[in-house]
């Protein structure tokens, strides 16, 4: 390798220190210093104490030592992939971001994540996965931080902190390890009835995906797309994998837990190592970008509710090729840093009160789970596109910035001209409306409903569906120790389906209660998994 060279911008490029091949004739220390021996330690005769001079020992052991950082608070484990991601152009009336012109090629890393689960955990548990694009597009990077499901358990990011310590285990035994059959999981989730939509896609086919490769993604929350005249327009953001949307059945995904736990990396890994690329359509529902902003009467900043395919149709804008394994999971899988912040001009963010909280949660995390603010130089996070930003110094910082004047305006650096011309490629949040209105804890009386869709999501199902996910609940349930748990979970049921409560009530052996309030009536059902190509964007 040769040595570290600095860009123009003050970030290292190229080899050095930053991309270092294993072998080569000799070992050396972390200075570069040539090592003649590595197995024995300096000691006072060979049956003598270890010397305390002996650096080349300290060093070795201390940096073990120090190998492992925190695992990420949720979505500990995962695995990821490089690819590239192609426009089709067909998202240029609405939005001008430039990686989503047509047939523009732009790197991208993908990372697939179980959210509940340890480092360590298994890949087939019953759990929401993660699906999350870095795009390092010339305009600097964008992140798209979805799931496997569309929708979400809270409808507030205060919560998330609750969601996550009710899924993850126990306290006191620290059981189970990754999955949804325990007490305070199912305590939380009917105590709190706008999770009733997300749990009940965690208990169908959905929560036990067979491959990463043939998993849905969603953006999840409405974001608001820019057009080049400054006109906006609400969107969903979908992936639809090229090889459909398939899943284990529970059998399956207990046998392949015990006997496989890495069972889905090494799906993904192996797949492309075989050369059977996978492949994701990008798509976007669009919604007119009204001052209310719901669509046919559906909130679109609910991150509770989905908009069915046939009332909007998901419209194709690029396509996603992963083609490259990682060569080092520490430094790319375990390092790379997502935030709903990483935004590129044509793209902003909605005032969705879950994605607002995630607006800060990432960079927050992050600090701790990667040691400081320098994370973005990271070779994994760094941006393709130029940087001359006037961050400074901090912890692990490995830019060596020239120039003396890193604030603006400044007489003596040559100043910062760029910013004089405004918005010219720059970004700029979109000047929307802020309704004026007391300072208020509380929530729309639009976000309200927590069961018309999960009634609509039932009725879509198939029969082999419905019966997994009756065996799903039941199984779920049936390990809770807690029996008002459970029956309180009946109680939400019955206000899905009388058939579905009644299933998993014999299952449980526990009587069936009756629905406290009239069963929602929605029309029409919805073919979920359709992929809609009918509503051309242009
Ligand atoms: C990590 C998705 C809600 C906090 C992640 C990851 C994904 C994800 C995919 C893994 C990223 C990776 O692979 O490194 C989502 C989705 C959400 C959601 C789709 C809702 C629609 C939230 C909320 C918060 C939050 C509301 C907090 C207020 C975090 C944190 C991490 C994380 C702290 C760990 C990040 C890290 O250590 O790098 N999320 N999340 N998430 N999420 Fe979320």
């Amino acid at each position: 390798t040769g040595p570290a060279t600095v860009s123009p911008t003050g970030r290292p490029t190229g080899a050095g220190q930053a991309d270092v091949a294993q072998g080569g004739a000799y070992l050396t220390n972390a200075q570069g210093t040539r090592l003649h021996d590595t197995d024995h330690s300096l000691k006072a005769g060979p049956r003598g104490p270890v010397l305390l001079q002996d650096h080349h020992l300290r060093e070795k052991i201390t940096h073990f030592d120090h190998e492992r950082i925190p695992e990420r608070v949720v979505h500990a484990r995962g695995a990821a992939a490089h690819g590239v991601f192609r426009g089709y152009g067909t998202a240029a009336r609405i939005c001008k971001a430039a990686f989503l012109g047509e047939d523009v090629k732009t790197p991208v890393f993908v990372r697939f994540s179980t959210v509940l689960g340890s480092r360590g955990s298994a890949d087939t548990v019953r759990d929401t996965r993660g699906f999350a694009t870095k795009f390092y597009t010339s305009e600097g990077v964008f992140d798209l931080v979805g799931n496997n499901i569309p929708v979400f358990f809270i409808q507030d990011a205060i919560k998330f902190p609750d969601v996550i310590h009710a899924g993850k285990p126990h306290p006191d035994r620290e059981i189970p390890q990754a999955q949804s059959a325990h007490d305070t999981f199912w305590d939380f989730v009917t105590l709190h009835s706008e999770a009733t939509h997300h749990t009940l896609w965690n208990m169908s086919d959905r929560g036990i995906p067979r491959s990463y490769r043939m998993m849905e993604g969603f953006g999840v929350h409405t974001f608001r797309l820019v057009d080049a005249e400054g006109g906006t327009t609400l969107v969903k953001f979908h992936w639809k994998p090229r090889l459909g949307v398939h899943s284990q059945v529970w059998e399956e995904a207990q046998i392949t837990g015990g006997v496989d736990p890495d069972f889905h990396r090494r799906d993904l890994a192996d797949a492309i190592e075989a050369g059977a690329f996978p492949q994701w359509e990008l798509g976007v529902q669009t919604f007119p970008d009204n001052p209310e902003q719901t669509f046919e009467g559906i909130d679109l900043l609910d991150p509770t509710k989905i908009v069915p395919e046939e009332l909007a149709p998901v419209q194709p804008v690029g396509l996603l090729t992963l083609n490259a394994n990682p060569s080092n999971y520490f430094a790319e899988t375990e390092q790379v840093a997502f935030h709903t912040g990483h935004l590129v001009p044509g793209i902003d963010v909605t005032n969705d009160p879950l994605l607002q909280g995630r607006m800060f949660s990432y960079l927050d995390t992050q600090l701790t789970r990667l040691g400081g603010p320098n994370f973005a130089q990271l070779p994994v996070n760094r941006t393709h596109a130029p940087v001359n930003d006037m961050l400074r110094d901090g912890m692990h910082q490995t830019a060596v910035h020239r120039g003396v004047a890193p604030y603006r305006p400044n007489s003596l650096d040559g100043g910062c001209p760029f910013l004089a011309g405004a918005d010219d490629g720059a970004y700029v949040e979109v000047p929307a409306e802020v309704a004026a209105g007391r300072k208020v804890r509380e929530a729309p009386a639009s976000f309200d409903d927590h069961f018309t869709q999960p009634r609509l999501f039932w009725l879509s199902m198939t029969p082999v569906e419905r019966e997994h996910i009756v065996a799903a609940y039941t199984f779920e349930l049936g390990k809770c120790y807690e029996q008002a748990v459970k029956e309180r979970a009946l109680k939400v049921l019955a206000r899905i389906d009388t058939e579905l409560c009644e299933q998993v009530a014999t299952g449980l052996g526990l009587p069936a209660p009756a629905a406290e309030e009239p069963l929602a009536d929605p029309a029409p059902s919805p073919a979920l998994s359709q992929v809609g190509r009918t509503w051309p964007l242009d």
